[in-house]
C-alpha cells in the first residue's frame, strides 16, 4: 500500500516545549496535507507504533478562502487544505506559523491580525438605521484596482515571511496595512481615510515597513502587497504634511 509520510512539530500547550512525531499515513487519491490529517486523527499511532494524541490543527472551508489552516509545509507558510501530497517531497515536514501564539500542535491565534484590522478599520461604515439607497457608484477603473485586495483571507502567509513582523515589534503588517488601500478607495469607506491614514503614521505604522518586498511573494493569492503599501506610504506622507500646515 502507498503510504504518506510525515514529521510533524508539536506542542502541547501554548508554553510548552516543542517536540516532532512521524506518522505514516495510508495514501488515498487527490489526498492534501489535511485529509492526511484527519488519517492520523483517526488513527493516532507514530511510525513507531506509538499511540499518541490526535494532532490538532485548524481549517474550515477547505478552499483556500477562510486562511485558518495556515502552516509550513516542507518549509513554506502556505494553506494545509490546498497542499496536494502528490506534489510534496516526503518525508513532508509540518509545523506551526512562527509569528503568531501556538494554542496547540499546528493550531495557531491569529488575533493579532484581527486586532491590527480594527486598529486600521478594516470595514465600511454602514448606518441600518435609514434607508439608503443603492450608494455611490465605484468607479470600474477603482473596483479592478482594489479587487485584489478583497480577496485577503487573513492567512497569515504574508506576515510569516516580514521580517520586520515578530512578536516583539508592534508592526501591523503587510496584510491590515493593505486593506486601508481598499477601504479608502471604496466611496462609503473615503469617509474614514483620514482615520485609517491616521491609524498608519502611528507606531507600529507604515513606518515599519523595511521594503523588502517578501510579503508579496508569500501571499497565496498574488495580492500586490508592496504596490498597496507604497501607495498609502504616499498617502501617508502627504496626509501627515497637511496636518503639520492646517495647525
Ligand atoms: S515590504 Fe517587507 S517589510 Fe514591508 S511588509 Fe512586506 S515583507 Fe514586511
Ligand atoms: S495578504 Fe495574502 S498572505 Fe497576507 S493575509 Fe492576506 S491572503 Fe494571506
Ligand atoms: S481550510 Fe480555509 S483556507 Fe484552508
Amino acid at each position: 500500500m502507498k503510504t504518506v509520510h510525515l514529521i510533524i512539530k508539536r506542542q502541547d500547550t501554548p508554553n510548552s516545549a516543542p517536540y516532532t512525531q512521524e506518522f505514516m499515513v495510508p495514501h488515498t487519491d487527490n489526498m492534501n496535507v489535511v485529509t492526511a490529517l484527519m488519517e492520523i486523527q483517526k488513527n493516532p499511532v507514530t511510525k513507531d507504533g506509538q499511540t499518541v494524541n490526535p494532532v490538532v490543527w485548524e481549517c474550515n472551508c477547505l478552499e483556500e478562502v477562510c486562511g485558518a489552516c495556515s502552516m509550513i509545509i516542507n518549509g513554506k507558510a502556505r494553506q494545509a487544505c490546498s497542499a496536494l501530497i502528490a506534489h510534496l517531497t516526503q518525508p513532508i515536514t509540518l509545523a506551526p506559523l512562527t509569528k503568531f501564539p501556538v494554542v496547540r500542535d499546528l493550531m495557531i491565534d491569529r488575533q493579532r491580525m484581527f486586532d491590527a484590522l480594527k486598529t486600521v478599520k478594516g470595514w465600511v461604515n454602514v448606518d441600518g438605521t435609514m434607508l439608503i439607497g443603492r450608494g455611490p457608484r465605484m468607479a470600474q477603473k477603482d473596483q479592478e484596482e482594489v479587487y485584489p485586495i478583497s480577496r485577503c483571507m487573513t492567512c497569515g502567509c504574508c506576515m510569516e515571511s516580514c521580517p520586520n513582523y515578530h512578536p516583539d515589534s508592534a508592526f501591523l503588517g503587510p496584510a491590515p496595512i493593505a486593506q486601508v488601500q481598499l477601504f479608502n478607495t471604496h466611496p462609503i469607506g473615503a469617509m474614514q481615510k483620514d482615520e485609517r491614514l491616521e491609524a498608519l503614521t502611528g507606531p507600529g505604522g507604515i513606518a515599519a515597513c523595511g521594503n523588502a518586498q517578501n510579503c508579496a511573494a508569500a501571499c497565496p493569492k498574488q495580492i500586490p502587497l508592496t504596490g498597496a503599501i507604497a501607495k498609502l506610504n504616499r498617502q501617508v506622507n502627504k496626509f501627515t504634511f497637511s496636518k503639520l500646515f492646517d495647525k
